[in-house]
């Protein structure tokens, strides 16, 4: 399984790369999908606002109000009408792949159980608010998707009378049925919004807006597909007749087909298998629990920075209980954390320069205790000679870096990129312990822990708290956000920074 989800990554990262050559890392859509998600959904409530202002609710009237405003208004209703049309598809296409994608990154286990099992309702919704928009419009399409999917529901023993029959005759179909119909169009997605909220309340900073150039384009190729290809109706519905559709819209009414070589019981069964096996995964072997960070009160002094740094909103500030003079202190709450260790990273104590016999930071990983990392930073630099060694810092999540290893390379691997704090740079470079750092792991775009490149990339620029120091030389210091299937980019860069060492060692003074 491991491996197979290894295989997995790699496709998905050459992929990636693939796109990042197309859109750039900032605008490719594979690291925004759950923001596209966010984007695509406000484009379907504004246009269905726009839609809903000129649709007649009547079952003669709403074929002929959508056919108004398709065609006489073709230059704002006909676009708002495909724009609805094509943002929902897109919406079902840019979901289907954030699921494939969160699977193969492993991204659902431990305190991320929660994001993806709120996620399993949202994506049935996201089906059933565009069936019953298919209803609707009341065109042959429509009868046959109502047809279809009343028959499908009447193979459930929850109705005393069947809904298809309804759709016997013009005259079996009441009005009051249909309306609530349009009333479950409106009440589905609003219901979806709420779920929305609960699937990403426990990401601090959630991003559910795509960046604007990637937003802009994505509108813009929606309104270009409106014009060209406008949504149209196949045809008023005529319950004298049995219709045969002439296109069926595959993102949402492609079960339907099937509904007529499959009996609706075994599709409800393939339904309630499929919403079991989601919501079991993030269960499911292999996996393996890492203990939370830990805060140690002695070093703790109440300044915040790991609970604004938090990605996962795992600390909060609570009252002091030592008695010390701090008015507040750390709280991890372990059923959030997800052992990925950029508190330690956040925090001011966390620094190698300390002289106390047992360094400790403030808040910590139980496996990799800061004074683990500095006394793996001491003695590994020991073992390198010449005047190029360069030490390999690597995510757990990026490009595998044992086999980088030989008499001037040393590498340590942490869970992420984030985990380290800036003063182990200066501390390695300013203690002449190595000639150059690089630090590597997940690709640029997409930190497997949400924040850890953005917060380390920040950190040193000196826009965010603890900051690198001026005074470590950069031109030493290499990032290379490699992901794990660009190993050679990565030996790329380790080979660049050497020569960068070799040119500067020829023109320093003896
Ligand atoms: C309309 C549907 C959906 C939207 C708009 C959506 C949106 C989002 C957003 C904005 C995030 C936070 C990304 C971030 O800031 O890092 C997220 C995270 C996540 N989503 Fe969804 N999502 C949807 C459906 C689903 C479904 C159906 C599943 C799985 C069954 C799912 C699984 C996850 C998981 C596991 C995460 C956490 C990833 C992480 O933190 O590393 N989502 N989603
Ligand atoms: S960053 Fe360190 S010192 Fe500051 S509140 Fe968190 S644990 Fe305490
Ligand atoms: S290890 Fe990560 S998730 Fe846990 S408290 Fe620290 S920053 Fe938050």
């Amino acid at each position: 399984m491991r491996r197979l989800r290894r295989l997995a990554r790699l496709g998905l990262e050459r992929t990636e790369s693939l796109f990042d050559a197309a859109f750039t890392p900032a605008w490719n859509p594979l690291y925004h999908l759950g923001a596209l998600g966010w984007f695509f959904y406000w484009i379907v409530i504004v246009s269905g606002i726009y839609l809903f202002i000129f649709f007649d609710t009547g079952i003669e009237q709403a074929y002929q109000s959508v056919e108004t405003l398709t065609h006489a208004q073709w230059y704002a209703g006909g676009v708002m009408r495909s724009l609805h049309r094509y943002a929902s598809d897109a919406l079902v296409i840019v979901v289907l792949i954030h699921i494939l994608r969160e699977f193969v990154l492993d991204r659902l286990r431990g305190p991320l159980w929660f994001a993806w099992v709120t996620g399993v309702p949202v994506l049935w919704l996201i089906f059933a608010a565009g069936l019953s928009g298919y209803w609707v419009i009341w065109d042959r399409l429509a009868q046959y998707v109502a047809i279809a999917t009343s028959e499908w529901l009447d193979t459930l023993p929850f109705f005393g009378e069947p809904i298809a029959r309804n759709f016997l005759h013009e005259t079996t179909l009441s009005g009051r049925f249909f309306t609530l119909m349009v009333f479950i169009h409106i009440a589905v997605p609003l219901f979806m919004l709420l779920l929305m909220w609960i699937h990403i309340h426990r990401h601090t900073r959630p991003r559910v807006n795509p960046p604007a150039g990637l937003a802009a384009g994505t509108l813009l190729a929606l309104l270009a597909l409106s014009l060209w290809q406008p949504a149209l109706s196949q045809g008023p519905a005529d319950l004298g007749t049995v219709p045969t559709p002439v296109e069926v819209d595959w993102f949402y009414l492609g079960v339907l087909p099937l509904a007529d070589h499959v009996s609706g019981l075994w599709l409800w069964i393939g339904v309630a298998g499929v919403t079991v096996a989601l919501i079991a995964l993030p269960w499911l072997p292999p996996g393996k629990t890492q203990a939370a960070a830990e805060v140690d009160l002695e070093n703790c002094n109440g300044c915040a920075r790991c609970a604004a740094d938090c990605p996962f909103g795992a600390i909060t500030m609570g009252a002091r209980t030592d008695g010390r003079p701090f008015p507040q202190q750390a709280v991890v709450d372990p059923g959030l954390c997800t052992s990925c260790g950029i508190c330690t990273g956040s925090c001011p104590t966390a620094t190698p320069f300390r002289r106390r016999s047992a360094l400790v930071a403030g808040i910590q990983l139980p496996r990799v205790p800061v004074s683990v990392l500095r006394d793996r930073c001491l003695k590994l630099s020991q073992t390198l000679e010449g005047n190029d060694r360069v030490m390999v810092l690597g995510c757990e999540h990026g490009v595998a870096v044992d086999n980088l290893v030989d008499k001037s390379t040393a590498v340590i691997s942490i869970p992420c990129a984030g985990m380290l704090p800036p003063p182990f740079l200066d501390f390695l470079l300013s203690r002449r312990l190595v000639d150059g750092i690089v630090m590597t792991g997940c690709r640029m775009g997409d930190c497997h822990f949400r924040k850890g490149i953005e917060w380390t990339e920040e950190r040193i620029s000196g826009k965010r708290d603890p900051y690198l120091r001026e005074r470590v030389p950069r031109e030493r210091l290499v990032r290379c956000w490699a992901g794990i299937d660009r190993g050679e980019h990565l030996r790329e860069a380790i080979a660049s920074l050497r020569k960068r060492l070799h040119e500067q060692s020829s023109h320093r003074p003896n």
